[in-house]
């Protein structure tokens, strides 16, 4: 799939802008704080419906406006498509595809796939578990909305377990009723998210050990490494193995065992990288994990994501970079850097100089 137009309204420091997008390499370039990955920002956000850095969308509002607007126009290989997202001060926000209003979030997963590569992805692999639940998360979400759906689920009834087992806590009490309601739930949807989770991770990892491979010849193993112990992967023994902990958590206060807790383990050459990776592994394991990402998406989809590189290549050496760089070669990439010289331009990668929040095609 390939975006073929983007245009802005009071979206960051852009007042009014269109960009006709390139299905091969766009290079968006230009100084720092000039505006290159709020054009990035903007085509993310009509994949997962947020921004990938924003707290808040008022962010996105041009300083001193009442409300922002980006629309888009993405093809598959099938269908075209355009849609128009806008958000007011005042906190409304719409999402429209092909005039169809979007209600939900879930609701928008799965039209425009989109992998991000930034510098901050490289916490990828040594930082917290978060990071990386956060990674499959809005992988999974993008392919599966149903999978979103049991997330939202999961942690609102997870909200509701944490603020019980604080009460049950002070008012001494070693197991309740009401607590086995909220397990039942979490573990209806928890066995859910586990398996999507376990597949995602088990094909994620065929790719990237492929990948890793290619680029340093290391061995990479990706593993599931469960919040909680469950022999197989059913509500019934997740709700079993919760059970099983009630004393536990209220003694606790806090809802210790289930997904909230899992992590993506992650290997090379058979050393647990999250201790033990140099620095240039974790850079290459993070690239592997992104390029991975995109195959597997491919693999599901049958259509190539489109590839968001912000800043990416001056964070890797010359033989990184040449991967990349044939990696991505007849796929759509919009990609951004400070100068020029980080790929060796063909004919069709289209240039954009961006300057204060304006766009020139060179
Ligand atoms: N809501 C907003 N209204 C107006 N300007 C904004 C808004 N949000 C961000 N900006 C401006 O946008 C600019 C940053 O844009 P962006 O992050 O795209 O820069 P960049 O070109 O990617 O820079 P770098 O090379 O440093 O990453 C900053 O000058 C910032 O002040
Ligand atoms: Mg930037």
């Amino acid at each position: 799939m390939h975006v073929t137009k983007l245009s802005l309204r009071d979206f960051r420091n852009y007042r009014e802008q269109t960009l006709e997008l390139s299905p091969g390499t766009n290079l968006i370039y230009g100084q720092n704080a000039q505006g290159k990955t709020n054009i990035l920002e903007a085509v993310y956000m009509f994949s997962q419906g947020k921004s990938h850095r924003a707290k808040s969308d008022r962010e996105l509002i041009r300083f001193g406006c009442v409300g922002a607007r980006a629309a888009l126009s993405f093809e598959t290989s099938e269908r075209s498509y355009r849609a128009v997202m806008s958000f007011m001060k005042n906190g409304k926000k719409s999402i429209k595809i092909n005039n169809i209003q979007i209600k939900k979030l879930s609701m928008l997963m799965n039209y425009l796939n989109t992998v991000m590569f930034s510098p901050e992805d490289l916490s990828l692999v040594k930082g917290s578990p978060s990071v990386r639940r956060r990674f499959m998360d809005l992988a999974i979400s993008q392919l599966f909305p149903k999978y979103l759906t049991s997330l939202i689920d999961y942690n609102r009834a997870l909200t509701q377990k944490n603020s019980l087992l604080k009460e049950l806590k002070r008012s001494g009490s070693r197991s309740d009723v009401m607590l086995s309601v909220w397990n039942e739930q979490l573990s209806a949807e928890g066995a859910r998210i586990m398996r999507y989770r376990a597949e995602f991770i088990e094909l994620l990892g065929k790719f990237a050990a492929g990948i890793q491979n290619e680029i340093s010849g290391e061995k990479l193993e990706l593993g599931y490494s469960y919040g909680i112990r469950v022999n197989e992967i059913t509500p019934e023994a997740f709700f079993e193995a919760l059970e099983k902990e009630q004393r536990r958590e209220i003694e606790l206060r806090t809802a210790v065992y289930g997904i909230q807790r899992d992590d993506i383990e992650i290997k090379i050459n058979g050393n647990d990288a999250k201790l033990y990776a140099s620095q240039g592994q974790q850079r290459t394991a993070a690239l592997t994990l992104k390029i991975a990402l995109s195959d597997y998406i491919c693999s599901i989809k049958d259509e190539y994501p489109v590839l968001l590189l912000d800043d990416i290549m001056s964070e890797l050496d010359r033989s990184r970079r040449l991967y990349l760089a044939e990696k991505i070669k007849d796929k759509q990439v919009l990609i951004t850097s400070t100068d020029t010289d980080i790929l060796k331009s063909t004919a069709d990668t289209k240039l954009f100089y961006v300057q204060d929040g304006t766009v020139e095609v060179r």
